[in-house]
């Protein structure tokens, strides 16, 4: 049996951060009549955990149309942001755990029948699926509890009128006049004062005391590119699970002048202009700052697609990832607003203990075998075993609350990630379609798009590689 061996940080990172191997397999059998439900876990006898998990997973895939035809083929890549900053208006924000474009409209042309779409993003991130569904013409609705990331989906999506856009021009121009001499405070919290030096903050809040002058909707396009400034000022940039010190000096953005810092804000404000000017939202995009676990989030709404991307159960934060914009954004102004911001967060972490809520959901193979092993077992953190089960629980109860928004016959895309603790395999595309299909959805098939792979330092053995993949679920809500 081939070792893989996993470091303690990429433990910690769980599959997200892993690269991409090649791995050619060929799609395999599928047998779409055979119903998920008849699994019973008291047919599998305990021996080695992670071959009686696998050999679950194998007579779920059994049952299952798992599709490797899209495996590696970059152009349909999901997770791929690279593609996005090529893109008019998508470029505005990078936000790597974000979808390609392309992917998007390939799963509108392939799962719909492209006429009259109003797709639903129940994770909507920087907004990519409700974005590139409005650039198409369609409708869309995205929910996200992150205050920075809704604010990010909305400013991509605005359209400017022409006396709009010569306002904006005017702004433009203010801004290159303006002396700068006042700034605006810093924020309260000496953590984030401490990735900048002072005069890159100085830059920032001077930025930022011009835009808190200007009206909505330039203020809003003026603090999108204040955003998206704040890492190339700071001395750490985003790693994994958090931000680290940047070892290449040069990768800190410094100006010799005030010219100079201008001309750099300047060159992305032109970058928004001229993609407002050539690219219009045609759709009826919205963004909710709402939970999807909260059914009220979905009152009054009526959907023909889905397509989302939960946090994967990798134990990534992004109230961490994303600290500086969200506290120099002002989306965070005390230590209550990420408390906040974690608590209705779907439990795919371990920084925050969350009441146990949504009990009769979830998944029976991570409830009843995989939560009592890792339980007993020294992970890096105790939590995990609940974080695991929780995450099930949440994404169960998200399925559900869908449901009755979606009319007859619509698909439903979750791109997802699968993870490994203690070697035991947690294959989260496979464990969803087991709820689903409980739910009442109908599981169409699983496209595996890319290998997810783990190197080394401590050494844990992870047998049944094949599980650690990042793929598409294809459901249908057929009545
Ligand atoms: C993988 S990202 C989605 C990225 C998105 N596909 C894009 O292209 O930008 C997952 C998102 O789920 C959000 N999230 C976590 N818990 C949530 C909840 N309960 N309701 C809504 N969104 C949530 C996170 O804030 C994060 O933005």
């Amino acid at each position: 049996m081939e070792k893989y061996v996993i470091n303690e940080k990429e433990e910690m990172e769980g599959v997200a951060e892993q690269q991409m191997r090649l791995w050619g397999r060929e799609s395999f059998v599928i047998d779409t009549d055979k119903n998920l439900q008849s699994i019973d876990l008291q047919d599998f006898v305990i021996g080695n955990l992670s071959d009686e998990v696998v050999k679950i997973y194998q007579n779920i895939e059994k049952k299952l149309f798992v599709d490797y035809s899209y495996f590696q083929i970059e152009q349909d890549t999901p997770v791929n942001f690279k593609q996005s900053m090529k893109l008019a208006r998508h470029r505005w924000f990078p936000y790597k755990e974000g979808f390609s474009p392309l992917f998007v409209k390939s799963f509108i042309t392939r799962f719909t029948d492209n006429k009259n779409i109003k797709i639903l993003d129940v994770f909507s991130g920087v907004g990519t699926t409700v974005l590139q569904a409005g650039l198409m013409g369609f409708g869309g609705v995205g929910f996200d509890v992150n205050p920075l990331s809704n604010f990010i989906a909305q400013t991509k999506s605005i359209n400017l009128s022409e006396l709009q856009q010569k306002e904006f021009v005017n702004l433009i121009d203010k801004f290159e006049k303006s002396d700068l001499k006042e700034i605006a405070e810093k924020p309260d919290n000496q953590t984030i004062i401490s990735y900048f030096s002072e005069i890159n903050m100085q830059w920032l809040l001077k930025l930022k005391h011009f835009y808190l002058q200007i009206e909505k909707p330039y203020q809003d396009l003026f603090k999108l590119v204040f955003l998206r400034s704040i890492e190339p000022l700071s001395t750490h940039r985003k790693d994994g699970n958090g931000v680290k010190r940047k070892t290449n000096i040069n990768t800190i953005q410094n100006f010799i002048s005030e010219k100079d810092f201008k001309d750099y804000i300047i060159s992305f404000l032109k970058q928004l202009l001229i993609d407002i000017q050539n690219v219009f939202n045609k759709g009826n995009s919205n963004f909710y700052l709402q939970s999807s676990l909260d059914s009220k989030s979905f009152k009054n709404h009526t959907f023909n697609a889905v397509l989302t991307s939960p946090p994967y159960a990798n134990c990534f934060d992004y109230s961490k990832v994303y600290l500086s914009e969200l506290w120099l954004g002002d989306f965070f102004v005390d230590k209550s607003s990420q408390i906040e911001f974690r608590a209705k967060s779907v439990r795919s972490h371990v920084h925050a203990t969350w009441e146990e809520r949504f009990t009769d959901k979830g998944s029976k193979i991570v409830n009843e075998l995989i939560y009592p092993h890792l339980k007993v077992q020294n992970l890096w953190s105790n939590k995990i075993p609940l974080m695991l089960s929780g995450y099930f629980k949440d994404i169960g109860q998200m399925l559900e609350n869908i449901y009755p928004c979606l009319e007859n016959n619509s698909p439903i895309g979750l791109v997802v990630g699968n993870s490994v603790y203690d070697g035991i395999p947690v294959a989260t595309d496979l464990l969803i379609c087991d709820i689903a299909e409980k739910i009442g959805y109908s599981v169409e098939k699983i496209e595996v798009y890319r290998k997810l792979s783990t190197s080394s330092q401590q050494t844990i053995k992870v047998q049944n590689k094949e599980y650690l993949r990042e793929s598409l679920v294809v459901l249908r809500k057929i009545t």
